[in-house]
């Protein structure tokens, strides 16, 4: 059986995410390795904090701490929310770690010895009053395409294109505002990245065939402006030091490898980590290290939203092809659009949008989880409203769904006391919800196969619906009336379908799906999934089965609730 590794984008240390970068990276691959993992798949998902470059040092910077200390306080605060979204990583690392530091070494080291990096001068601003040079986000200026006046040396967030911190009009310095600033010679390492340009391009088309469009036309764009030689260190304190053994000079100099270089080797390094603090998990290597091979071969996912896409399919691929040794490259790249914030953009800056610590401090972790994935922005950009949110939950969730368990629980319990109740023959219309629940459960199972997540959460909803016009069917509200054992069969029948949901709905919202369960005193309730037989008979949970009404699984969102959002948020059409 393949074993599955799976990783999501290295959030970036320097603050608390948006919902836009969950849904895009860190919640679709916990939604795809649980349900990998409930089907008995041998899953890893490994995610970490992205913490070099010139953002983790300028944060550190703003808050008056030492970038180190930042980063421990950053990491440990994005892993708070990461547990509140109940993201059951194997493991969360920090590519500031010396794992990542011994791998990313060894990497540029095999890049030199196969002659695939070379020492090249180049001209970088230099700020005398600083005493530095000042790299990328460092320097400040006009951008000499749209005029704008906060250009940052690395990119221009107003017109996005890439910059040099050289092309800026009247730089300065973003440390200490100075605009006596001199380009000086200095020397960094360059990733021959032209040299490995026909075989990243032979491994793209032997790969892409399967991945979304999205990933693969990206892949080709980048293919097609060709694959330049680029720095790969940087004049910073902060990050891992170019290796003295093989470069002296550069590292009595103090140069770094730039973050893109480190980050995603930080996915091996993480690896290592788990690996390193719990002598259960000695075998990190058996997942990166001739992987393809043996009896467990692994099957290798990436998540990440679509700009992250050029450094996972070229740029990545080119350092693990020019290395030169059997590291694991990835199978499939699952990427995403963007989710806008009313068709804006959601900006840390600007505040626009709901970061993630907000949102679980407004409502729990599966009302997110749920809508975010029943609305991922896979085949375009989709947009967050207020309005489309609080009529999902209240529709999907507290209707449908919620509605539904604490309608056949308490019904059941007030006239059928505290067990499921016996009684009653499964008869035609029994087969046709079973045939129906077994159909849509394949569906289900399809699109988290595939990968389709918005599709997948329709399913599951479809699932949910099902159960409602059964019970809309039978009413056991009127039968009960005059046939006490077909109002037991409806209840009890509902109640296998609320047990199936239950199982099944755990990739989406874990937390209720687990209050479900907990419904039902099955003792030993160790089933991880439905088979077709099982959603057809309908039969798991027994009359007799001792069960409870859960409290409120979802509140209804009212218009109060609606009107406080936007205030607090400024939800408007843009
Ligand atoms: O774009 C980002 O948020 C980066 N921090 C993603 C890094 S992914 C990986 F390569 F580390
Ligand atoms: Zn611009």
């Amino acid at each position: 059986m393949a074993r599955h590794l799976i990783t999501s984008a290295l959030p970036y240390i320097n603050g608390i995410k948006h919902l836009g970068n969950m849904v895009g990276s860190m919640l679709p691959a916990d939604v795809y390795s649980r349900y990998l993992r409930q089907r008995g798949h041998d899953v890893l998902y490994i995610c970490a904090t992205d913490e070099h470059g010139t953002p983790a040092e300028l944060a550190a910077k703003e808050r008056g701490l030492p970038v180190d200390v930042f980063c421990g306080q950053a990491h440990d605060a994005q892993k708070a929310v990461y547990d509140g979204f109940a993201l059951a990583f194997d493991y969360f690392g920090r590519s500031s770690s010396a794992q990542n530091r011994e791998i990313t070494q060894h990497f540029a080291r095999k890049l030199h010895e196969n002659g695939f990096i070379e020492e090249r001068s180049i001209r970088q601003v230099y700020s005398p009053a600083d005493g530095r040079f000042l790299p990328d986000r460092y320097v400040e200026g006009t951008c000499p395409h749209c005029g704008y006046d906060k250009a940052r040396g690395d990119q221009c967030e107003n017109c996005t294109r890439v910059l040099d911190p050289t092309d800026l009009i009247n730089p300065r310095s973003a440390i200490s505002g100075s605009t006596d600033l001199e380009v000086r010679e200095t020397k960094h390492l360059f990733l021959l990245q032209s040299k490995l340009e026909s075989e990243v391009r032979e491994w793209v088309a032997r790969h892409d065939k399967d991945w979304p469009q999205l990933a693969s036309s990206i892949a080709h764009k980048w293919l097609t402006e060709g694959l330049h030689d680029r720095a790969i260190t940087r004049d910073l304190d902060w990050g891992v030091p170019v290796p003295a053994d093989t470069w002296p000079e550069l590292a009595a100099e103090g140069k770094v490898f730039y973050v893109w270089f480190d980050a995603p080797i930080e996915y091996i390094g993480a690896t290592k980590e788990w690996s390193d603090q719990d002598p259960e998990n000695r075998d990190w290597k058996s997942w990166w290290y001739e992987a393809d091979q043996g009896e467990n071969p692994v099957r290798y996912t990436e998540f990440m939203a679509k700009d992250n896409v050029p450094f996972h399919t070229v740029m990545f691929p080119a350092t693990e092809l020019g290395i030169r040794e059997p590291w694991k490259m990835v199978d499939y790249v699952k990427a995403f659009n963007w989710l806008t914030y009313y068709g804006g953009k959601f900006s840390t800056s600007q505040k626009r949008g709901v970061f993630t610590d907000q949102a679980l401090e407004i409502l729990p972790a599966d009302y997110w989880r749920y809508f975010l994935i029943a609305n991922a922005p896979e085949s375009d950009d989709s947009s967050f409203t207020w309005e489309h949110f609080t009529a999902t939950v209240n529709k999907d969730l507290a209707d449908t769904l919620g509605n539904f368990v604490n309608r056949v629980l308490s019904f059941s319990k007030k006239r059928f006391g505290d067990e499921v109740p016996v009684g009653g023959t499964p008869g035609e219309a029994e087969t046709r919800l079973g045939e129906q629940i077994a159909e849509l459960l394949a569906e289900y199972e399809g699109h988290m196969e595939s990968l389709q997540f918005r599709k997948a959460a329709a399913a599951l909803r479809a699932l949910w619906s099902a159960g409602n016009s059964y019970l809309e069917e039978k009413a056991p509200w009127l039968q009960i009336k005059t046939d006490k054992d077909a109002a037991a069969l409806t209840l009890r029948t509902a109640m296998n379908l609320i047990h199936l949901y239950a199982v099944v709905s755990e990739p989406l919202i874990p937390a209720t799906a687990k209050a479900m369960r907990e419904a039902f005193a099955l003792g030993d309730d160790t089933a991880a999934w439905v088979t077709a037989d099982e959603a057809k008979s309908l039969t798991s949970v027994p009359s007799g089965t001792a069960f409870t009404v859960p409290p409120v699984l979802f509140a209804k969102l009212t218009d109060e609730d609606l009107d406080n959002y936007k205030t607090r948020f400024g939800g408007q059409e843009q």
